[in-house]
């Protein structure tokens, strides 16, 4: 849950800077502190400290560090509290090594104990420190500080990206990978590793996603990679990043989310207009010819795949969705005629993967749905299809969530085509979409800013709604709960009366979702059960019906079929959560105690 970057140049430069803005493209993997270190003029100059990056930056002078080869680290605390001491990039006792690591070191404490033992001085509370004394240790015992690496390497378990600058090897970044994203930007005369893609798009658009287990360096002049002391040819597997570097800044924008929440009809025309008829179908055939499907997911991702899951009832298919976190529960079930849909906007949520992973040991197959490509969740599955919304920044999603819908809508399309069932007027919603997401966000954002002063004063919120609706919902409460820190439950509007309506008293806000027609009746009465209450009655309905005048605020959205309309309805709900943020004067970009990729379990 950390961000990392290293860079390798081929003469001096303001290297502390390229390292800043590295940092501030990384910082939404984590935003308790930060720092660098840097091999200048045969020394090694670290400057670190807790606080986000512009801030430590400039208090420590980032700017004026000048040199060759460098690594930078922004932090999402795991091992030891956020502080000084604790904050990246980590050293041995000479002063020599410069470590930083996204992941955790499981066997760190046993290695610890062993380099105490032999008289090296820990510094800090994390698990990165013992690499840097590892290295230093092999180092005293006559290796180089490449084969140092290497053997080091070789001795930590878990999850890891790791880049390394040594004064013994002053051109090179030694970095590995193991279950942590870690991605090699191809240049010209330089190179770089970072974290994640919008990092390297700084300085390249060739990237060379790394696998689990390989290790190697960058240096200017190439490339060297690694896999259990074998060289690894990397001829063919780099690959160049649809992406301008423009589309990962905010482009005017005060935040990320609100840029994210705007982008949404073009994502959704990428992500319909790349659609592969083809792949779809033979995504639907693995479906219809499995035993049992799953629809595997965390967060965001999981709402989606309920859309999915819900949307195959209307022909008579069961899924079973499984939060991917749970997946243990579930392990002994699944079978080698089982089928898993796997939903990660990043590709590299470590439960998704582990769920995904678990449901291939036993044979059975995975279709990831994905945004990033060549992530790990799409390497490893049996099949995979793309979301085309560009980087996401804002660790709330917003145009990840609602593309993966339309991909989802597609492949639901594909499933019925292959029923033999009417998919026209689904088809011609999906193409519809863009637009009516267009025409959601004008409808809406005036009326969003205004109803955000209300919510803002409250301290709860209730989102309701049942059947294709439940999932946008779930997802309304979610934003709400992650960036106004406003407590946001969802629940089927039926269930409401079976505990949660205890809660309601006179402007308690209720959120009423009405994106399934089918449900429309049975929510009127859960209307009129709140407003009995005194509750503050707040609906997302299509635009032109009547129920506008059976709540007290209501956005409107032109309708379209359920499913496809679980995609459109949202949008006024992310404005609403991001509007009241502002209003609370949260960042909506950094939520407190998140981190846009959830990479430890
Ligand atoms: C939602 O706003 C959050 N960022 C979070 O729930 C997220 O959707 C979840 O962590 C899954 O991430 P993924 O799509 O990258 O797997």
């Amino acid at each position: 849950m950390c961000g990392i970057f290293g860079i390798a140049l081929s003469s001096d430069a303001a290297l502390g800077a390229i390292l800043r803005r590295a940092l501030e493209r990384l910082e939404y993997r984590g935003y308790d502190s930060a720092g660098i270190a840097v091999v200048s003029s045969g020394s090694l100059v670290v400057r670190k400290d807790v606080g986000k990056v512009a801030d430590v930056a400039r208090r420590h002078g980032f700017d004026s560090v000048r040199g060759r080869t460098g690594v930078a680290h922004t932090r999402w605390a795991t091992h030891g509290k956020p502080s000084q001491a604790n904050a990246h990039p980590h050293t041995d006792c000479a002063g020599r090594i410069a470590v930083v690591h996204n992941g955790i070191i499981e066997n760190y404490e046993e290695l610890k104990a062993e380099l105490a033992a032999k008289g090296h001085v820990f510094t800090s509370e994390t698990d990165t420190e013992v690499f840097a004394h590892l290295m230093e240790e092999y180092e005293r015992e006559g290796l180089s500080p490449w084969d140092a690496f290497r053997k080091a390497v070789s001795r930590i378990r878990g999850a890891y990206a790791l880049a390394v600058v040594d004064l013994g090897e002053p051109d090179k970044v030694f970095f590995a990978r193991n279950l942590s994203p870690l991605i090699v930007g191809v240049g010209d005369g330089y190179n770089v590793v970072a974290s994640d893609i919008p990092t390297i798009l700084d300085h390249t658009k060739n990237a060379l996603p790394l696998r689990d287990g390989e290790y190697g360096y960058i240096s200017p002049a190439g490339v060297y990679i690694e896999r259990d002391g074998v060289a690894v040819s990397i001829s063919g597997r780099v690959q160049q990043v649809p992406w301008s570097a423009e589309q990962a800044l905010r482009g005017g924008y005060p935040h990320f989310m609100l840029k994210e929440i705007h982008e949404q009809p073009e994502a959704l025309s990428s992500t319909i207009a790349g659609l592969e008829p083809r792949r779809l179908a033979e995504a639907a055939e693995m479906l219809l010819n499995a035993r049992r499907i799953y629809v595997l997911g965390a967060g965001t991702s999981y709402y989606a795949g309920l859309v999915f899951q819900l949307g195959l009832t209307s022909y008579k298919l069961l899924a079973y969705p499984i939060i991917a976190s749970e997946y243990a529960t579930y392990e002994g079930v699944f079978d080698s005629d089982d089928v898993a849909i796997a939903v990660s906007q990043s590709g590299e949520t470590i439960d998704t993967i582990k769920a995904a992973r678990a449901v291939k040991e036993r044979g059975a197959k995975v279709i990831a749905i994905t945004n990033v490509v060549a992530s790990t969740l799409a390497r490893e599955s049996d099949y995979v299809l793309y979301t085309r919304a560009g980087p996401e920044i804002g660790v709330a999603a917003t145009k990840t969530f609602t593309t993966q819908v339309a991909l989802l809508t597609a492949l639901h399309i594909a499933v019925g085509r292959a029923l033999g069932i009417d998919v026209s007027a689904e088809e011609s919603s999906l193409k519809r979409l863009p637009d009516v997401v267009r025409r959601a966000i004008e409808l809406n954002e005036g009326s969003a800013k205004a109803l955000a002063e209300d919510v803002a004063s409250s301290k709860n919120a209730y989102y309701l709604s049942r059947g294709l609706g439940m999932p946008v919902a779930l997802e309304g409460a979610l934003k709400l709960k992650e960036i106004a820190y406003i407590h946001a439950e969802a629940y089927p509007a039926g269930e409401s009366k079976h505990g949660p309506i205890a809660l309601v008293e006179e402007k308690f806000p209720v959120v009423f979702v009405f994106s399934d027609p089918s449900a429309k009746e049975k929510l009127l009465n859960n209307v009129a059960e709140m407003r009995a209450r005194d509750a503050l009655l707040i609906g997302v309905v299509p635009k032109g019906d009547d129920l506008t005048k059976k709540l007290k605020y209501v956005f409107e959205v032109p309708n379209m079929d359920p499913m496809t309309n679980a995609a459109s309805f949202v949008v006024p709900l992310q404005l609403l959560a991001y509007y009241t943020a502002v209003r609370l004067g949260r960042d909506p970009d950094k939520p407190r105690n998140l981190a846009k990729t959830v990479t430890v379990e």
